[in-house]
Order: structure tokens, then C-alpha cells, then sequence
């Protein structure tokens, strides 16, 4: 038996940790606060068709086949954990405002269609008759019903669960680089948005992209939260309403601070603002929590996931589909650890970097 120590608790981390163990590896996860940061933050959208760029079609197509691993990976998950694994099977509604976002819809929708992913077009009755509480100004938009989402927090919970029934030792300290309490074995870093001061092979290969995001939750009388995920161009601005049990995760800004994890006023005004033009009753909820987390963004959003020198392996990078992109990653990371390649387009030599 081998051992292997993964730096970070995050879902990354959790996943590969409990993948490794249940292929024999000895593992012990470091982390000072396992299962908070980003993951804990995060608004748990399994969507790589409404998360799909022009000229990121890589990651969609790693997007789409972490998506197919993911009910399997959650039924899995919770009989191991003994508790559910928080996935909600329902899709998304994509909606939009003014003609502008609808010409933004359309633009994406005819991208998707060229790629042989065709995405249902609505007009605002028939997005209205699939969420009834969505609001006058929605003048159109997308059905995805492939496009879930997850409980993050449950997640998490059962990712720990099962990871230490499975055998893995979680020490709840932080690991340096040459620290030398680690048993001569493998190391894996998972450290989100903090890798790239762990290995000079991730120097300015990832940076944190600060994302502020609301939990509400739903007060009785209040309109009912809606079933599926609603995602929403309103003026320009991208916001997303994900129903988690009793309420709702708003989201999400963008921007980069370095590591401030602050969420702030102007923020928080945005993203009320523009989810109440989606959804008018939301007004009734209660604003249960804003918080900010730090997403690990990578040169080319593709996460990171490969070895980096002889004892050391990464998975990292996950841009904004940490969540989506977990049972994949832990995949190739267990895949890595049994002696197999990972695909170049997540391979750290992408970047020249590797043998550092
Ligand atoms: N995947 C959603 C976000 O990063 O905000």
C-alpha cells in the first residue's frame, strides 16, 4: 500500500481522496478548514451546455462527459456516505430580458446547434408556463433539461463521509511544500485557488476569481421556489437562481481581487436586483447569507490535472466548474495514480511547465 497526501479539502480534493483510498492508497487530506472555501460557497449548477463559451468547446466536451458520470457518481456516493449526496435531477431555464440578451440566447443557442447540442427555444408564456414564478420582463429564453445542479453542502458532507469510511485520515493543518511529516509517497495538490504557491510548476498558472453569492430562503406565503435551475442575462448581466431544499443560492459576480473573500454591497445590490427582475418573488424570502468564494481560474479555464514531478500530481484549475467537473476529475486522478496518461487538454505540460 502507497501513500498519497492531498492538499485541499475542497470537492476536488474530497473526491480524488476518496477515489484513491478505495483503490488501495493510504491517503491523508490536509487541509486547516476541509470543506469550506469555494466548494462551500459555490452554487452547485452541473451545466456545461448554459456554462458554454464560443471558443471553449474542450471544456464543454469535458463538461458533458462529467455530467454523464454524475448520477452514477452520486448514487454511489450516498450509499457509501450513508447520506444523500444532494443531487436535485431537474434542469435549467436559460431567460432573458431585453432584445439584446434574447440576440445573446440566440447567438449561444446557434453555437450549441452547430456543435450537435440543439437547445429548445421558448417564448417568455411558455418559459412561464415551465416556472410560473418567473417575472413580466422574462422575454424569452432556453430550455436545457440536462443541465442539473447539486446541493453543494450535502456533497461535501457525504464526500467526507465517505472518503474517511473508506479510509482516508483528514488532518484539518495546512501543508507547505518540503514539509517533512509526510511519509515518502505521492503528493496530491488540490488547493484551488491557493496552488499555485504550492509547486513552481503551477507559478501564475492559477489565480483566484472572486465570485459573491446569496443563500435565501423561502418564508411561508411566499411564491413557491421554482423546481428547476434559472439562468438569466438581464441587461447584459448573467445571474443564476438554484433551488437547494427551503430556498434558493443566488449568483454570481466575477471579478478579480486577489484573495478577498469579502462580499460587498455593491454585490449583493446587484445580484438582488437582477434576480428580482427574473423572479419578482423573491422579495418575500429572506437573505439567509452572502458570502464570497475564491474560484480557481486556469489560463484556459480547462482545469489542471496531471503529474508535475516524479512524487507530485495536480488537480486544480477548475475555473467555474469545479462542482461539475469533480467525478471526472477524480477519475483521472485515480486513472494518474494507477500509471495512466491524462488527455493533453488537462495535462499541466500544456502550459511547458512540467519536470520543474
Ligand atoms: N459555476 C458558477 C460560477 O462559477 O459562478
Amino acid at each position: 500500500m502507497e501513500d498519497l497526501v492531498v492538499v485541499g479539502g475542497g470537492v476536488i480534493g474530497l473526491s480524488c481522496a476518496w477515489r484513491a483510498a478505495q483503490a488501495g492508497w493510504r491517503v491523508t487530506l490536509r487541509d486547516p478548514a476541509p470543506a469550506s472555501g469555494s466548494s462551500w460557497v459555490a452554487g452547485g449548477m452541473l451545466a456545461p451546455v448554459t456554462e458554454a463559451w464560443p471558443g471553449e468547446e474542450g471544456l464543454l466536451e469535458l463538461g458533458l462527459e462529467s455530467l454523464e458520470l454524475w448520477p452514477a457518481f452520486a448514487e454511489e456516493l450516498s450509499a457509501a456516505a450513508g447520506q444523500p449526496a444532494g443531487l436535485h435531477p431537474e434542469g435549467t431555464v436559460v431567460a432573458a430580458t431585453g432584445s439584446g440578451d434574447r440576440a445573446e440566447l440566440d447567438a449561444l443557442a446557434g453555437h450549441l446547434g452547430r456543435l450537435g447540442r440543439p437547445v429548445e427555444r421558448l417564448s417568455g408564456r411558455e418559459l412561464r408556463r415551465l416556472e410560473p414564478g418567473l417575472g413580466p420582463d422574462v422575454r424569452g429564453g432556453l430550455s436545457v433539461p440536462g443541465d442539473l445542479s447539486v446541493d453543494n453542502r450535502a456533497l461535501l458532507a457525504a464526500l467526507r463521509a465517505a472518503a474517511e469510511k473508506a479510509g482516508v485520515v483528514v488532518e484539518e493543518r495546512a501543508w507547505e511544500p518540503g514539509d517533512t511529516t509526510d511519509a515518502a509517497g505521492f503528493v496530491l495538490i488540490c488547493a484551488g485557488a491557493r496552488s499555485a504557491a504550492l509547486h513552481p510548476g503551477l507559478a501564475g498558472l492559477v489565480r483566484p476569481v472572486k465570485g459573491e453569492i446569496l443563500r435565501l430562503t423561502h418564508r411561508h406565503g411566499a411564491f413557491p421556489v421554482p423546481t428547476r435551475t434559472v439562468r438569466a442575462l438581464v441587461d447584459g448581466r448573467p445571474v443564476y437562481l438554484v433551488p437547494r431544499p427551503g430556498g434558493l443560492v443566488v449568483g454570481a459576480t466575477q471579478s478579480e481581487h486577489g484573495f478577498d473573500t469579502e462580499p460587498t454591497v455593491g454585490g449583493v445590490r446587484d445580484l438582488l436586483r437582477d434576480a428580482e427582475r427574473i423572479l419578482p418573488g423573491i422579495a418575500e424570502y429572506t437573505l439567509a447569507e452572502a458570502a464570497a468564494g475564491l474560484r480557481p481560474g486556469s489560463p484556459d479555464n480547462v482545469p489542471i490535472v496531471g503529474r508535475l514531478d516524479g512524487r507530485t500530481l495536480v488537480a486544480t484549475g477548475h475555473s467555474r466548474n469545479g462542482i461539475l467537473l469533480a467525478p471526472l476529475t477524480a477519475r483521472l486522478v485515480a486513472g494518474l495514480l494507477a500509471g495512466a496518461p491524462v488527455p493533453p487538454a488537462v495535462d499541466p505540460a500544456r502550459f511547458g511547465r512540467t519536470g520543474t
